[in-house]
C-alpha cells in the first residue's frame, strides 16, 4: 500500500503528514485506516509524547473521499469502518496538534477539530462544505463547532457551506495562533516540542481532564478532575518537579 500517511519522528514529537496531493488529502477509507492505525501504534510508545497531524502548503485535507462516498450504498454507509476513524482518534491519549495550511475543509476541518490544538498558516480555509454534497458534517464537526463557535455561528456555516479563513479561526477561539504562510509547520513543531518536555503523564492527564470538559457538567468534571489530580499526584515525575523547583534546577522527567 503506498504511504498515504508519511510518519517521522524528531525526539519526542512525532509528525504525521497526509500525503495524497492528487485527492488533495481526501480523507479515503485507505487513509483514515493508515492514520488512526499509525496513532494507535504510536500512543503506547513511551518515546512519544506530542504527535503533529500536518498536510502539505496547499491542503492539510478536503474532507471525506467524495469519489469513494458517492459508490456507497446506505447499507455500506452504516457497515463501513471508516465510521470508527473518529472514535479511534478521539480514543487517542497522546496530546495532538493539527498544522494547517490551505483547506482543511468537510472532515479535513473535523480532523483540525479532534486534534487538541491547531496552528494554522494566514491563508487556511476552514469549513463545513458538506450541505453543498447533500449530506451534513459526520466526523463530529457539527458537535465539536458548535463548543467553540457557539450555535449561531455554526449554524451559518454548517448551513451554507460557506469558508471561514484563519483570522476569523482564530477570533472565533478555533485555532490557536495563526502563523505567516511558510512557518505553520516549524511553529507547529515548536509548540508540540514545548508539550513533549513536560512530564508526559501529566500532559495526558490533563489533556483527559479538559476533554472531559466538553462531555459533562461542571460538578463532575472537577471530581474527575480531582481524581486525575490524584493520580498525577501519584508519580515520580511529580516528586521529580517539585524536588527540582525546590533545588532550583531544571527537572528531568522520566515519564514514571
Ligand atoms: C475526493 C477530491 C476531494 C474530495 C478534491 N478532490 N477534493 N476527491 N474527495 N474531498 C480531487 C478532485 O476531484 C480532483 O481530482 C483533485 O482532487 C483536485 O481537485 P480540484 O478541485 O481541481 O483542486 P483545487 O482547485 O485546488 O480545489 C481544492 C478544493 C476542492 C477547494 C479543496 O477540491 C474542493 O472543494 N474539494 C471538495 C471539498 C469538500 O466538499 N469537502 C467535503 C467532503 S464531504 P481530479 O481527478 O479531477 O484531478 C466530507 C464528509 C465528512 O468531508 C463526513 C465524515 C466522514
Amino acid at each position: 500500500m503506498p504511504e498515504l500517511v508519511e510518519s517521522s519522528r524528531d525526539g519526542h514529537v512525532a509528525l504525521l503528514r497526509l500525503n495524497r496531493p492528487e485527492a488533495r488529502n481526501a480523507l479515503s477509507p485507505e487513509l483514515m485506516e493508515q492514520l488512526a492505525g499509525e496513532l494507535e501504534r504510536l500512543d503506547p510508545d513511551p518515546e512519544v509524547r506530542c504527535a503533529v497531524i500536518a498536510g502539505s502548503e496547499k491542503v492539510f485535507a478536503a474532507g471525506a473521499d467524495i469519489r469513494a462516498m458517492s459508490e456507497r450504498s446506505f447499507s455500506e454507509v452504516l457497515r463501513h469502518p471508516a465510521a470508527s476513524f473518529w472514535r479511534r482518534l478521539a480514543a487517542i491519549k497522546t496530546p495532538m496538534i493539527a498544522a494547517v495550511s490551505g483547506y482543511a475543509l468537510g472532515g479535513g476541518c473535523e480532523l483540525a477539530l479532534a486534534c487538541d490544538m491547531i496552528v494554522a498558516a494566514e491563508g487556511a480555509q476552514f469549513g463545513q462544505p458538506e450541505i453543498n454534497l447533500g449530506i451534513i458534517p459526520g466526523g463530529g464537526g457539527t458537535q465539536r463547532l458548535a463548543r467553540v463557535l457557539g450555535k449561531q455561528r455554526t449554524m451559518e456555516y454548517v448551513l451554507t457551506g460557506r469558508r471561514f479563513d484563519a483570522a476569523d479561526a482564530h477570533a472565533m477561539g478555533l485555532v490557536n495562533r495563526v502563523v505567516a504562510d511558510g512557518r505553520w509547520l516549524e511553529e507547529a513543531l515548536a509548540l508540540a516540542a514545548d508539550v513533549a518536555k513536560q512530564p508526559p503523564i501529566a500532559a495526558r492527564l490533563a489533556k483527559q481532564a479538559v476533554l472531559v470538559a466538553e462531555e459533562t457538567a461542571l460538578s463532575p468534571g472537577i471530581e474527575n478532575e480531582r481524581r486525575l489530580y490524584e493520580l498525577a499526584m501519584a508519580t515520580e515525575d511529580r516528586v521529580e518537579g517539585m524536588t527540582a523547583f525546590l533545588e532550583k534546577r531544571e527537572p528531568k522527567f522520566e515519564g514514571k
